[in-house]
């Protein structure tokens, strides 16, 4: 956490065209630094874990193609987006206060809602056209990349913190 505001002291603006709206994000190649290798192989391993529950092939390799920060202060959000070019995506949680947002995760088909008939509260992940995942600190969550997702407003007085990534699928050389 120390570095990602030692970072954004160096880089005030957030960077254009990125969901964040009204916080702070990062550059995306912070799986390049030195300061952030640990965590990034943590994730990488993480996600073979991943590809195993998904019954991916253990010939493919997971590799990270963007990792960035995401700071949202009171009243900042990310409005809703995909992660194309890549297969896994996910996100890392280290400071997330209550009511600073859940993440809400969009059926991909955009007519889905239209012949849908009332649903009754608590309604299943698996029927609902939404779903919500409210993280705690060190939550480390994976999804699909093609998932449309947007995080609430923080409704908190403090920061949201979290460091989001990218992950593609390579066949590995040894068994072409
Ligand atoms: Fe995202």
């Amino acid at each position: 956490m120390k570095e990602i505001k030692i970072l954004q002291g160096k880089e005030p603006q957030t960077i254009e065209g990125k969901s964040t709206k009204g916080g702070w994000h990062s550059h995306d190649y912070l799986h390049e630094n030195e300061k952030f290798s640990t965590l990034k192989s943590e994730i990488v391993n993480l996600s073979q874990e991943a590809m195993t529950h998904l019954d991916i092939i253990d010939e493919m390799i997971p590799s990270m193609t963007g990792m960035w920060a995401v700071v949202n202060g009171p009243g900042s959000s990310n409005r809703l987006h995909n992660h194309p070019y890549n297969y896994l995506s996910g996100v890392f949680y280290l400071q997330v206060p209550p009511k600073s947002g859940a993440l809400i995760f969009h059926d991909p088909r955009p007519q889905s809602e239209i012949l849908s008939p009332p649903k009754k509260l608590g309604e299943s992940i698996h029927t609902s056209h939404r779903v919500s995942w409210n993280p705690k600190p060190n939550d480390l969550l994976f999804f699909p990349s093609w998932l449309y997702h947007e995080v609430e407003e923080n409704n908190s007085h403090e920061e949201r913190i979290v460091i989001s990534f990218n992950i593609e699928l390579t066949r590995s050389k040894k068994n072409d």
